[in-house]
């Protein structure tokens, strides 16, 4: 049997409610990542390192809230503090004590958080923070790296994705204001010349798509050497990394200092919320004006941001994660799975490699070499090992035989939790070792 049609059978009731979902939402879905042909799997509920989807099956689960649980799902101390608040109201149209305290644990945490602002998604941070940067500056344009993934704003739409063509629906007077360029510290200065109007320049801390495409060792540091240059602010997009590359993101790691950092995902703990982070200087262009020079201010409404529900729950979820052992647990655990899904494809003599940074991990299916038997850091892969493209079809394909063996991977890879077991690697291994053996026999993947 094909790995489709096994998919279809075993997932009736995701079907039949994937048919419906296809009358009242455009594609059946709600995000884009969640799309998969013939159709995705409805999840009913989770716990920890799993979910369990409507026909009965148990994932493991590699998703993990789009990676916003670094605890896993449902942890206690969460789980706790919003159901404490859930009893006192979900939204006051007021000021609350728990916005106070979520800030301070972000300005203890975040080695250049000096003070936040939040919204209520990391799409809403970056768009902050680009506003912020024009309006401290005065200077309209924006350097953004190819495939650098902020959110879904005007501003940020990954126009690689379409292939030199305008993205639909975004203007050309905002499209021009960004220069795309390779994360290449020449292509950053040549930018800044020509153009003369740069004000911000952004960038994924991990790389592109959350480290898919790592950026080249030091390249964080003398990129804020050069924005610090030209005065130009420098906006570290931490929506990934922040909490869970360390307490303190990339910028703790690599001892970098961005002007403006911008958090979401873990920072809610599993609720919706993001933020804004950084100089003082820079954050009061949303302060009322008197007392000092400016007439005028950033504007800034919004209606849940910091709403009491996701601030109670980011306060439990950023203490619970502030001594690093989560991250170094779920750490730990990402790097047995990449360098154990390494050694399996090297005994089945299957080009392509498992790699990645901190909790994260990404398949390659593609090229000629086989990998080391060993964690990879993409850091480390010679050039052009990830030139080579991972065709969809056997990416589509491998996500749905992994699925039928309970492994809920996100797109081509992956996030972990401290909530997921060893026992949860050696299961993840052998499905990944039979699914390999069925896309090879399906004539999907060839040998070496
Ligand atoms: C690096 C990065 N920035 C921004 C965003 C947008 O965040 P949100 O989905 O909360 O709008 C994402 C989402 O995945 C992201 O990965």
């Amino acid at each position: 049997m094909s790995i489709e049609q096994a998919y279809i059978e075993r997932h009736p009731t995701s079907r039949a409610l994937y048919e419906r979902a296809s009358r009242v939402l455009p594609s059946g879905v709600t995000h884009d990542s969640r799309f998969l042909r013939p159709f995705p799997i409805y999840a009913e509920r989770a716990e920890g390192a799993y979910k369990w989807d409507v026909d009965g099956h148990r994932l493991v689960d590699y998703v993990v809230g789009h990676g916003a649980l670094l605890l896993g799902h449902n942890h206690p101390a969460i789980a706790a503090a919003a159901a404490a608040q859930l009893a006192r109201g979900t939204h006051y149209g007021a000021s609350h004590e728990h916005e106070i305290a979520w800030a301070e644990e972000v300005i203890r945490l975040v080695p250049s958080a000096e003070v936040v602002r939040f919204t209520s998604s990391g799409t809403e941070a970056t768009l902050m923070a680009l506003r912020l940067a024009r309006a401290a500056t005065g200077r309209p344009g924006v350097v953004k790296f190819e495939r650098h993934f902020h959110g879904w704003h005007d501003y940020v739409v990954p126009a690689s994705s379409y292939a030199g063509r305008t993205p639909p629906g975004i203007p050309a007077a905002t499209l021009d204001s960004v220069a795309v360029v390779p994360p290449e510290i020449a292509a950053v200065e040549a930018a800044i010349d020509a153009r003369g109007d740069i004000g911000a320049c952004i960038v994924e801390a991990a790389g592109a798509s959350s480290g898919q495409v790592p950026l080249p060792r030091g390249f964080l540091r003398q990129l804020q050497e050069v924005c610090n240059r030209h005065g130009i602010v420098f906006i570290m997009d931490e929506v990934v990394t922040g909490f869970r590359w360390a307490p303190g993101g990339v910028q703790q790691l690599e001892g970098v200092r961005p002007d403006l950092t911008t958090l979401a995902k873990v920072l809610a703990g599993g609720f919706p919320g993001g933020a804004v982070a950084g100089r003082r200087d820079l954050l009061e262009y949303l302060q009322f004006p008197g007392g000092g020079p400016r007439t005028e201010k950033v504007g800034h409404p919004g209606t849940f941001n910091a709403n009491p529900l996701s601030a109670a729950a980011g306060v439990a979820c950023l203490r619970e994660i502030a001594d690093g052992s989560h991250q170094r647990r779920a750490d730990g655990l990402a790097a047995t799975l990449r360098a154990g899904m390494n050694t399996i494809l090297r005994e089945l003599a299957i080009p392509g490699v498992v790699y990645g940074q901190s909790s994260a991990f990404r398949v390659h299916l593609a090229g000629d070499e086989l990998p080391p038997a060993a964690d990879t850091d993409g850091r480390d892969l010679p050039p052009g090992v990830l030139a080579a493209p991972f065709p969809t079809e056997r990416a589509r394909l491998l996500q749905l035989a992994l699925i039928n063996r309970g492994v809920h991977l996100f797109g081509t890879g992956g996030m972990l939790s401290s909530a997921h077991s060893e026992a949860d690697m050696a299961h993840t291994l052998e499905a990944w070792r039979e699914a390999l053996l069925e896309l090879r026999s399906q004539g999907q993947l060839e040998n070496r």
